[in-house]
């Protein structure tokens, strides 16, 4: 069973009942689940949930869907590792890593569509879909492997092998759209409006949007409940930053962690960064951009949730920072080179973001401060395969020499 009570305009507060809908008829609002928290506090504590699997199925009481059925193939519970080496260069010491880029379809997406796909089997689906920038494809695609249903995914046609291909594989009808991610997302309601299937960001996307929550959930907890100083997370749509700060504070509320005073950082790389840009003018809303960034899995220029992210950012006292195109390979060498994490564009993006940070003294040495490392770096090999070159030789000990000479 789920405490969820019914849907809620984010905008108006109209209410609707627990349904595959996601706007709202009067204001066109997004819809939002809602709980019966003061249940929820009645059963979860701390030993409810170090009981429970390891997987974000533990924190299943304050997720929108009954867990008994649950699509699993292992998302979340990933690593958070103490930082030994990145963080002495950026002179930090108490840095962590959220290592997402080893979910089982080597994303945080899994995250959010083992959610939405348990939710789309309860109201009767036959097919899941999504619009993607490339990872939420992946994830698709295997939860409704798993799930023994059809997948039908729609992604721009200009993404990396390794998320065509690490899509393709579990066997769903991919279509790559000659067009943006926006484009691909138009294209997408309006399928969503003539076939009966659940589009996972789209119909069923106030259930799958708090899978993100769990995000939050696990730091506090390996963090031995509490929260952090700072988040550092990349952006696109800005659900998983409203989502990360959204669990924090839902852990506050339940009394499982103390008073959060958590600082939320969001980062965006600049050939696709409308919502920095929008923090930087002092909007509060976002203007849309045409994306040209080599950080795909980010390239969203119409950021659905662009607005609630700017909220949080002011909530918390956060901050949003754009990098250079060519400090996300930067960072993505960084992070492999000091940690021996292989993180995708989007890791680059916040690993750089982190480096500006620091060194403009946002974050004190001392502060707890945990960077989000969201997807794999298996899937963006174009991002890199120009920057990191092999010694190629013949078979024999003085060719090595000599290649390792000239190399030095
Ligand atoms: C690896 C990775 N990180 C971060 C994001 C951003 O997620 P959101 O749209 O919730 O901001 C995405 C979105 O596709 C992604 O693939
Ligand atoms: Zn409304």
């Amino acid at each position: 069973m789920s405490y969820v009570s019914a849907l809620r305009c984010r905008s108006c507060g109209r209410e609707y009942p627990v349904e595959a809908i996601n706007v709202c008829d009067f204001c066109f609002g997004p819809l939002e689940v809602v709980y019966d928290y003061d249940a929820i506090a009645r059963v979860m504590t701390r030993e409810r949930i170090k009981a429970g699997p390891l997987t974000l199925w533990r924190y299943a009481d304050l997720l929108p869907v009954d867990a008994t059925e649950a699509v699993d193939i292992g998302a979340g519970f990933t690593p958070l590792i103490r930082s030994k080496n990145l963080g002495k260069l950026l002179g930090l010491n108490n840095l962590y890593i959220k290592n997402d880029a080893v979910n089982p379809s080597y994303s945080f997406k899994d995250r959010v569509v083992t959610v939405a796909a348990t939710k789309a089997l309860e109201f009767g689906f036959n097919t899941l879909a999504c619009a993607s920038t490339g990872n939420l494809a992946c994830s698709v695609a295997a939860h409704a492997a798993r799930a023994g249903m059809k997948s039908i995914v729609f992604i721009p046609g200009d993404l990396e092998q390794g998320k065509v291909i690490g899509a393709a594989i579990y066997g769903p009808t991919l279509v790559a759209v000659d067009g943006s991610y926006d484009e691909v997302n138009r294209l997408c309601s309006e399928v969503a409006d003539n076939y009966p299937w659940a589009f996972v960001n789209i119909n069923i996307r106030p259930f799958y949007a708090e899978g993100s929550k769990t995000m939050g959930y696990e730091v506090a907890e390996q963090l031995g409940w509490r929260a952090p100083d700072h988040c550092i997370v990349p952006s696109a749509s800005g659900s998983m930053f409203t989502k990360i700060w959204k669990g924090l504070h839902e852990f506050e509320s339940l009394g499982l962690i103390g008073r959060v005073h958590t600082r939320m950082h969001l980062t965006q790389a600049e050939g696709c960064a409308p919502i920095v840009e929008a923090y930087q003018a002092g909007r509060i809303h976002v203007r849309p951009v045409r994306p040209n960034t080599i950080a795909k899995s980010l390239a969203i220029g119409n950021p659905a949730d662009g607005v609630y992210a700017l909220r949080a950012i002011q909530e918390s006292n956060g901050t949003a920072t754009a990098v250079l195109e060519e400090e996300v390979v930067e960072g993505m060498k960084l992070l492999a080179e000091t940690e021996g994490i292989f993180a995708e564009t989007a890791g680059g993006v916040v690993v750089s973001g982190l480096k500006r940070l620091a060194q403009q003294g946002v974050i004190k040495p001392d502060e707890l401060t945990v960077a989000f490392i969201t997807g794999n770096g298996l899937k963006t090999l174009e991002a890199v395969a120009s920057v990191v070159k092999p010694l190629l030789i013949k078979p024999n000990l003085e060719a090595f020499e000599g290649a390792l000479h000239a190399r030095a």
